[in-house]
This record gives structure tokens, C-alpha cells and sequence, in this order.
């Protein structure tokens, strides 16, 4: 240890940076976290899970005031109106008691928080703002941001990504969203129930890629439903803009004639990049892989013994908690311990109104594996939701025809992303279907529809 500053160095401190600091630390490790930004928490705290939320949240409660949809419950309100200052305000303040509570955490678990951009000067050595530092373990928790398109500039006022999508300071008439992935229906769910009119266009023949098509196509119809305007099958060929107002020129993904719609705000989401520019890998003798990630084996070491990567930076599913897992991991086999984490039960949430979430294979990748059974059950038949006059979506298993072990799970509902914990942790134990389908679930709630789907792999629903 006298060769080194730290133990642990991680760079980073998103949730898989802080995180793995934290945990390093518990072992007993001396251990520091390098951070560029002002605050603490990284792309989820500041600018992306705590933020939506915050709006997502907001947005439903003034919708849910606003429209008159709670008349029918016998509450009449009448000149609700939108304070969009006061709504920023109090989404600003959550960030700041959030990325405040991992600088506190920090403090308590005796972290150092370097202040600064990380390069490598070596394997074993970085430069945060002309200081050198030296680590005997390193985990790299760069993160990433946002795609660019080509004939799309971001300029933060007219055309945002997610972070200027997130503070925006009037409700747009027409917002036009590029791509129909989870940061475009969130953000895009939030506009529109503020107010604006929102049209999606997405390069491919459906809106949320990588989703069991079931809930792809009934999320779609959804969301048609509530307003949104979904144009798949088209690609974005430029934005072009003139004052405050954007021309969008769109034209069959597949090629033809070139349409234009005009719009007073454009959001840019087709994706994120793995951060690795300025991070100076080669001087660590790293190299990111075609894709731009950092490649790590099942103990999050890369090909240099000592470095590690976790998050966004490496290959995977772009989410908070997969960060946070691999973050933990990471830091147990640096202790030498096991880590664990097991990325095939690694759940998704779509945070619109119904959430949408699910957990392992799809019903298209299950079959490409074997035969499956599938049981699903409509909120429309739980007594929860059809009392709660919110009875959209369904849940779906999927599990293995020989053996009934649950393969996956996909849920489209209001509380879809609560509910997909119990699939995740029945996976995660190995669980059938009649594990799912003899356990006692509470009665009235939704999660009765987890158990009736289980149900109805075998064809013996009680409620339908
Ligand atoms: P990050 O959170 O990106 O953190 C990396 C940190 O490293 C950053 O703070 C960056 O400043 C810092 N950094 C980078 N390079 C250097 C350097 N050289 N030196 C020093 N510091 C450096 N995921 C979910 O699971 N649930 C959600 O609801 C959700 N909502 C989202 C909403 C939006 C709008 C966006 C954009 C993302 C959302 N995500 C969500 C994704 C989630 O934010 C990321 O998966 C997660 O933040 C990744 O964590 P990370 O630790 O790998 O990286
Ligand atoms: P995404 O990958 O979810 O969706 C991007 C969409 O853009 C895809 O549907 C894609 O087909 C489409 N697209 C790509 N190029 C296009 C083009 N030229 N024209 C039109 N459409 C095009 O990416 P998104 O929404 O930007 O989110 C980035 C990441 O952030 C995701 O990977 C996600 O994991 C994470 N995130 C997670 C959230 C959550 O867990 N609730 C919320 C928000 C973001």
C-alpha cells in the first residue's frame, strides 16, 4: 500500500461510482472518488432518473387535476392551473437533497471526493487537475451522454437532449421527439400532459426496442390514446432552425419522399454513448471496443490487471441499478470476496403512465431457446385496478415448457415497476410458474395479477 495513494480509486460518482466507492470503503479499503461535475450522483442524480421522476410525477398530479379525471370520483376541481417555476423548483430541490445525501455518505464512510476531470497518466496513476494520484485498484465509472444524430445540432433551446428537455422553460406547442425509446416516452409523457402536442418519430417499425412486442403493441395504443403521436418506420434526415421555431424533415426509413413537420422544441434521444474521451485509456493501455464501451470479465477487471469497469461505460443494459450491482460487485472482488450480479435478471421500467417493466427473455428470445408456456392475466379482471378505474395493461410469464421455471416477465400497469420485483427475486431463486401461482398474494392489489398470469400458464385462472 505505501506505493499508492489509494487502495481504490474509482472515477466517477454516478450511482455504479459512488456506489463501489462506498462499498470499497466498508472493506476497509482507503479509497477515493473522482468527480468533474459540481454535485455528486452522476447523470442519474442530476440530470436523469431523479429529475424525470420528479417531472413524471408532478406532470401526472397536475394532468390528473387538470383534465377533470378526477370528477368521476366525486372531486371537482375547477381553475387548476400550471406554476411550470414552482414544478422546476421542487424537482430541483429533490436533486439536491439526493446528491447532498451522497456527499453526506461520502463523509460518513470516509471517502475522499477528488474534484475534478480523471485522466490516466499510466495503469496505476491519474491526473485530476494537475494533481497526480496514484491507486493500486482503479474502476472506471465514466458513465455516458447523449447520442448526437448527424443534421441534428443540440443548440439547449429549440433542439434539447435529455438534460435540456428536463428544464425546459415554457410548455412547447409541438414538441417533436427523436426516437421512440425510454427517455423519449418519459420525457415525452411529461410534455404532453402538460400540454403539448408531442409527435415521436421512430426509426423503427415500433416504439420501445429491445420489450416484449405484446407490450410493445399494447403500450403503442396506449399512448396513441393519450395524445402522442407516433410516427415509426421514419427517420429524421435534419432540423433546421429559424428563430424559435424548428423545421423537422422526416422521410420513410426504408427511403421515399421527405415530409416536414415544424415544431417550437425538438428532443434528440436515439440513444447514449459510453464516456471514455479525455479519460486518456491507451496511457492505461485500454482500448474501448467498436461500440465505444470498455470490455470487463466476470469480475468487472478489463484486460489490465487492476482496472475495472462498471455502468454505462461498459456493455449491458444503460440503468441506474445495473450500475449500482456492478459497483458493489466490483468493490467485493477487489476485498477479495465474490461479487454477484447476474445480468440476466436485471429488471427495466418505462416510467409513463401505465408503467411498463419487465425482467429476463422476451417471449420472442424464449422460444429462439426452446418451447415455452405462457400465462398472462389483464388488469382489466383485477379487482385493484378495475376499483381504481385503471385497468390498462396486462402481465405476461413466460416460462420454460419442460421444466416451468420462469424465463421472463413483462408487465404493462400502473404499478408495473413495484410489481416487477417479486419477478425478479422469483427469478433470481429459480422459481416456477407454480411457485408464483402457490404463493398467497394480498388481497385487493395488483400484484394478484402476477399470481393469476402464473395462474394461467397452466390454463387454470380463477378470475377470467
Ligand atoms: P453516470 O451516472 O453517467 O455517472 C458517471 C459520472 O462520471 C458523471 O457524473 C460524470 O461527470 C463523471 N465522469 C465522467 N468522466 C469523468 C472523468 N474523466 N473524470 C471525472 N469524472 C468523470 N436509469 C434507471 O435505471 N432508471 C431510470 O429511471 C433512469 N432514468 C434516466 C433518465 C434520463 C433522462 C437519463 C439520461 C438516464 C436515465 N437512466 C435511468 C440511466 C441512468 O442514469 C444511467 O444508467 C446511470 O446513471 C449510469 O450510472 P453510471 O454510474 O454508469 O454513470
Ligand atoms: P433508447 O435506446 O431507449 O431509444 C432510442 C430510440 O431511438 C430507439 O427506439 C431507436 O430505434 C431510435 N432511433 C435511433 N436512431 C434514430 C433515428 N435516427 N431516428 C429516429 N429514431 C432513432 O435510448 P434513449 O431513450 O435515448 O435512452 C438512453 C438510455 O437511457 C437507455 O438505454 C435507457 O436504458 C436509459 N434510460 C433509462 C430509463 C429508465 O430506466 N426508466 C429512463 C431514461 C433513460
Amino acid at each position: 500500500m505505501a506505493d499508492y495513494d489509494y487502495d481504490v480509486l474509482v472515477i466517477g460518482a454516478g450511482p455504479g461510482g459512488y456506489v463501489a466507492a462506498i462499498r470499497s470503503s466498508q472493506h476497509g479499503l482507503k479509497t477515493a472518488c473522482v468527480e468533474s461535475r459540481e454535485t455528486l450522483g452522476g447523470t442519474c442524480l442530476n440530470v436523469g432518473c431523479i429529475p424525470s421522476k420528479a417531472l413524471l410525477h408532478a406532470s401526472e398530479l397536475y394532468e390528473e387535476a387538470h383534465s377533470g379525471a378526477l370528477a368521476k370520483f366525486g372531486i371537482d376541481i375547477k381553475g387548476a392551473s400550471l406554476n411550470l417555476d414552482a414544478m422546476h423548483a421542487e424537482k430541483a430541490k429533490a436533486v439536491k437533497e439526493l446528491t447532498g445525501g451522497i456527499e453526506f455518505l461520502f463523509k460518513k464512510n470516509k471517502v475522499d471526493w477528488l474534484k475534478g476531470q480523471a485522466a490516466f497518466t499510466g495503469p496505476y496513476s491519474v491526473d485530476v487537475g494537475g494533481k497526480a494520484v496514484t491507486a493500486k485498484n482503479i474502476i472506471i465509472a465514466t458513465g455516458s451522454s447523449v447520442a448526437p444524430l448527424k443534421g441534428v445540432d443540440v443548440d439547449g433551446k429549440v433542439v434539447v437532449d435529455s438534460t435540456g428537455a428536463l428544464a425546459l422553460p415554457a410548455v412547447p406547442k409541438h414538441l417533436v421527439v427523436i426516437g421512440g425509446g425510454v427517455i423519449g416516452l418519459e420525457l415525452g409523457s411529461v410534455w404532453l400532459r402538460l400540454g403539448a402536442q408531442v409527435t415521436v418519430v421512430e426509426f423503427l417499425d415500433q416504439i420501445l426496442p429491445g420489450m416484449d412486442d405484446e407490450v410493445r403493441k399494447e403500450a403503442a395504443k396506449i399512448y396513441t390514446r393519450q395524445g402522442f403521436v407516433l410516427k415509426c418506420a421514419t427517420k429524421v434526415t435534419g432540423v433546421a432552425v429559424k428563430g424559435k421555431t424548428a423545421t423537422v424533415s422526416v422521410e420513410p426509413a426504408a427511403g421515399g419522399a421527405t415530409e416536414t413537420l415544424a415544431a417550437d422544441a425538438v428532443l434528440l434521444a436515439i440513444g447514449r454513448r459510453p464516456n471514455t474521451d479525455g479519460l486518456a485509456l491507451d496511457k492505461a493501455g485500454l482500448t474501448p471496443n467498436a461500440r465505444g464501451q470498455i470490455e470487463v470479465g466476470h469480475d468487472f477487471q478489463t484486460s489490465v490487471p487492476g482496472i475495472y469497469a462498471i455502468g454505462d461505460v461498459t456493455p449491458g443494459p444503460m440503468l441506474a441499478h445495473k450500475a449500482e450491482d456492478e459497483g458493489m460487485a466490483a468493490a467485493d472482488f477487489i476485498a477479495g470476496e465474490v461479487g454477484i450480479v447476474n445480468h440476466d435478471v436485471i429488471p427495466g421500467v418505462v416510467y409513463t403512465h401505465p408503467e411498463i417493466a419487465s425482467v429476463g427473455l422476451t417471449e420472442a428470445q424464449a422460444k429462439e431457446r426452446g418451447e415455452v408456456k405462457i400465462g398472462k392475466f389483464p388488469f382489466l379482471a383485477n379487482s385493484r385496478a378495475k376499483t381504481n378505474r385503471d385497468t390498462d395493461g396486462f402481465v405476461k410469464i413466460i416460462a420454460d415448457a419442460k421444466t416451468d421455471r420462469v424465463l421472463g416477465v413483462h408487465i404493462i400497469g400502473s404499478l408495473a415497476g413495484t410489481m416487477i420485483a417479486q419477478a425478479a427475486q422469483a427469478m433470481e431463486f429459480g422459481a416456477c410458474s407454480e411457485d408464483i401461482a402457490y404463493t398467497c398474494h394480498a388481497h385487493p392489489t395488483h400484484s394478484e395479477a402476477m399470481k393469476e398470469a402464473a395462474m394461467a400458464v397452466t390454463g387454470k385462472p380463477i378470475h377470467i
